[in-house]
């Protein structure tokens, strides 16, 4: 349980990051990261579809780009015409000494023009760690972030926040087309795939995952013993559908005394269509004064995966992600 208040750290480390680094810089920063000591488990090397530019971004073509990031905690911001998301391997709970590693594939567009305006970046992780200790067994969460100055945001001033993604889970060093969960849980996969956010009555506060007052995760799935949602044993608090996926919600503080609330998908979920927004309001319904309401912030939306530890390297594959934050008409 308190386990999960560890996520914070994660956030925290993602909001240290300068937002602004591009991939042109990023290589200096890579290079710069390994000398220092932190030896990925894989050599960071571009791998160029269809002859991109090896620098990365600010290529006018139209070609596909995936470079390969193993650093430990800063993100990468790539050029887009649309949304902005930055994308970190985030690896706040790792010691290199205990072996192991992650490494982020991004697939980025040459001409900075996706599919949609709200289309992230194509991307995939391979990981493996031992198992942790049991009061901080979370690695990493590789994440991508809403970013662009979509937030902070009352809570009262968005119309939706849209999110579309297929995502896959599976064993060795290659993107599965399926999840076969049977065999992932055999393999000691512990890990969730979730949406984190940070809320605050406070509009600063709201963007600093260690001072919001509260954290709403969304899991579509989890797999394994270790990874379990904060007031699990407390039991469901409410239930709510969204375009068919069955949500049910748990509540409890975590070390730092931030209240977190988890929707947790009834079934491993790699398909979801929906609004999440519903999943906020709804907690306003609920009477209870440890919830957040209308007018507080939401600071902080990021989309990944807590790996906590695996025997084998797997792979979690985000061949599709589209995260579209409407505004009312009135903010
Ligand atoms: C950008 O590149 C993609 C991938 O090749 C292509 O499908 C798209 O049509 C291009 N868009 C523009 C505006 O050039
Ligand atoms: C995955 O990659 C790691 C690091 O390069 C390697 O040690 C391991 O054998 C690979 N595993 C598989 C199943 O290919
Ligand atoms: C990630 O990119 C590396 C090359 O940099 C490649 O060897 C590896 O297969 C890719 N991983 C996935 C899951 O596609
Ligand atoms: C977030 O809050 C913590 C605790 O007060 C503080 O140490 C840290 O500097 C804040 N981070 C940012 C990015 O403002
Ligand atoms: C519900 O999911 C379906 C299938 O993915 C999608 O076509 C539809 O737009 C979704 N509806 C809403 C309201 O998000």
């Amino acid at each position: 349980m308190a386990v999960l208040g560890m996520t914070f750290i994660v956030n925290f480390a993602l909001l240290i990051i300068p937002i602004g680094v591009t991939l042109a810089v990023l290589f200096g920063l890579d290079a710069q990261r390994t000398a220092s000591g932190d030896t990925p488990i894989f050599t960071p090397q571009p791998t160029i579809i269809g002859g991109g530019n090896p620098d990365g971004g600010g290529g006018s073509g139209n070609k596909l780009t995936t470079k390969t990031y193993c650093q430990k905690s800063y993100g990468i911001t790539p050029d887009t015409k649309g949304q902005e998301f930055t994308l970190n391997p985030n690896q706040w709970g790792w010691d290199p000494s205990e072996g192991g590693g992650l490494c982020m594939n991004v697939t980025t567009y040459d001409n900075s023009t996706y599919p949609t305006k709200t289309t992230a970046p194509e991307w995939s992780i391979t990981w493996q760690y031992p198992q942790g200790p049991e009061n901080q067994p979370v690695h990493a969460f590789p994440n991508v972030l809403v970013d662009g100055g979509v937030f902070p945001a009352t809570v009262q001033s968005l119309a939706k926040i849209g999110l579309d993604v297929q995502w896959t889970y599976g064993i060795g060093n290659i993107s599965t087309k399926t999840t076969d969960e049977t065999s992932l849980t055999a393999d000691t996969l512990n890990a969730n795939v979730a949406v984190d956010m940070f809320l605050d009555a406070d509009k600063t506060n709201s963007g600093n995952s260690s001072k919001a007052h509260y954290e709403v995760m969304v899991w579509f799935a989890d797999f394994g013993a270790a990874a379990q949602p904060i007031g699990l044993a407390q039991g469901i608090v409410s239930t709510i559908i969204v375009n068919g996926t069955t949500f049910n919600l748990y509540y409890g503080t975590n070390s730092l005394k931030q209240n977190v609330l988890t929707w947790v998908a009834s079934e491993t979920t790699d398909n979801f269509n929906g609004d999440l927004l519903p999943l906020i309001t709804k907690l306003f319904t609920l009477n209870n004064a440890n919830f957040p309401s209308a007018t507080d912030y939401l600071g902080y939306f990021a989309f990944g995966s807590e790996a906590y530890y695996s025997d084998d390297f797997v792979t979690f594959n985000v061949p599709h992600l589209a995260i579209d934050v409407t505004a009312t008409s009135t903010a």
